[in-house]
């Protein structure tokens, strides 16, 4: 049975590795071997990587990739692109081929405010609270005066700080809400500094509001920290072409129109539906929000409490037919920042936005706007004709191949042989079983 541990973290690397196979790995040394095979060679790296988390023990591997040929507002861009599942990135580069022939994307900014919240306990007289929180609110501006300077300096900053009573969905509730402009940073820890200060201002002050005194009912802090729901940090992509631009090679034009349409319709009105659909749209995303360091749970949470912002979980994307036109977009709220955090220590993370040409936190969301609208199209456009399992296959069938140990003539002869051939785990473990006999 494994043994608690006191004092782990100061255990270095080694040990740690040590502690975790004795304990959990049956003493397996080859356990131990796999986890220093992926340390980079390159001691100052390792280290940096090392320090991002506590208890670093090894690097995770994921490929990071590009899609190219993404015309964004008349711009050519390629996309990097951080994702496990094998089809992503050839969805997005066929996406961006498709409509790179049609004019490309157009994307625009639609808001940049982030939001956060000092929670608050009152149960005394509301009216007291409301003339304490006008009286303090020059108190509370002035304590973020200095955390605010650099933010200021840079054209941001809290845009506006207001009480709100929230009584009616919970006894005693009320909020201190908090809206911020954060330029190019993500803004987490600006805003948690923020309102951590404005929490302590507001309490310390309120012991000597005298109406408080008067009833001995003060209101108490619970706890302060910023939203990840950003509704008004929105970003829209969107791409259009005449029908007659549609026609493919197994179906023509208007039947697809109408088919994709449908699709997104469906995806508007039934959660089962509009879940998986979302999720193709955050597989753009999400290998882009990472692949330029952004915090992809943020950007997660926030998408789909977006989805489901009208009380029923939704599509993200939207498509008509108008005339002879046919449009397809998508509005998402991208809490992203360009500086700060990983921006600036990871390698790959910074070279990642050199590809996309050192962007700001704006250019960053019609960027990733674009990637999700784009992964969007391509899965719908699957799903609609050929179906999904044709493409995800053919790109599965390299891994199938490095399961099964294949060697590379093997793997050359399989990936001919399935060009022509439906790709199942078992078709290819007879054809490799075939090969070897
Ligand atoms: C798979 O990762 C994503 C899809 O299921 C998205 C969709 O169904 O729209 C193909």
């Amino acid at each position: 049975m494994a043994s608690s541990v006191s004092g782990f973290s100061k255990k270095t690397k080694e040990e740690k590795i040590l502690w975790l196979v004795e304990n959990y790995l049956n003493n397996d040394p080859s356990a131990f071997d796999m986890l220093k095979r992926y340390w980079n060679p390159d001691v100052k790296l390792q280290k940096l990587h090392d320090d991002f988390i506590e208890n670093t023990l090894t690097n995770y591997y994921l490929p990071f990739g590009i899609a190219p040929n993404f015309l964004i507002n008349d711009t050519l861009f390629a996309l990097p692109m951080v994702v496990e599942e094998s089809s992503v990135v050839a969805a997005a580069s066929n996406a961006a081929k498709f409509w790179l022939e049609r004019g490309g994307f157009k994307a625009e900014i639609i808001s940049t405010e982030k939001n956060g919240q000092v929670h608050l306990n009152f149960f005394g007289n509301e009216s007291d609270l409301t003339t304490f929180f006008t009286e303090v609110k020059p108190k509370l501006i002035e304590s973020i005066s200095s955390l605010q300077k650099n933010m200021k300096e840079r054209g941001g900053g809290l845009l506006d700080i207001q009480l709100i009573n929230s009584t009616a969905a919970l006894e005693g509730y009320y909020q201190i809400h908090c809206t911020f402009e954060t330029m190019n940073a993500m803004g987490a820890n600006f805003i948690n500094s923020c309102l951590e200060n404005i929490a302590n201002t507001f309490e310390t002050e309120a012991e000597s509001f005298s109406a408080f005194k008067n009833t001995d009912h003060y209101p108490e802090v619970v706890l302060s920290i910023l939203s990840n729901y950003a509704p008004n940090c929105l970003a829209r992509a969107e791409v259009h072409c005449k029908i007659s631009e549609l026609d493919q090679l197994a179906i023509d034009g208007a039947t697809f129109a109408h088919k994709f349409v449908r699709a997104v319709e469906i995806a508007q009105i039934e959660i089962r539906r509009a879940v998986t659909h979302n999720k193709g749209i955050m597989n753009g995303i999400d290998a882009l929000v990472l692949a330029t360091g952004n915090d992809f749970r943020a950007v997660e949470a926030g998408a789909h409490a977006y989805a489901a912002k009208d009380g029923n979980y939704k599509s993200l994307t939207h498509a008509k037919v108008e005339g002879d036109e046919f449009y397809f977009w998508i509005e998402i709220p991208l809490a992203l920042g360009t500086v700060g955090g990983l921006t600036s220590l990871h390698p790959l993370v910074k070279l990642a936005l050199r590809i996309l040409q050192n962007p700001g936190a704006k250019e960053l969301m019609q960027i990733v706007a674009v990637a999700g609208l784009a992964q969007n199209f391509a899965a719908i456009r699957s799903l609609v004709t050929t179906g999904i399992q044709k493409g995800h296959m053919k790109m599965h069938l390299l891994n199938i191949l490095n399961q099964l140990e294949a060697t590379s003539e093997e793997k050359e002869k399989a990936v001919f042989h399935f060009k022509e051939n439906t790709v199942s785990h078992s078709a290819v473990a007879v054809f490799v079983k075939e090969l070897r006999s």
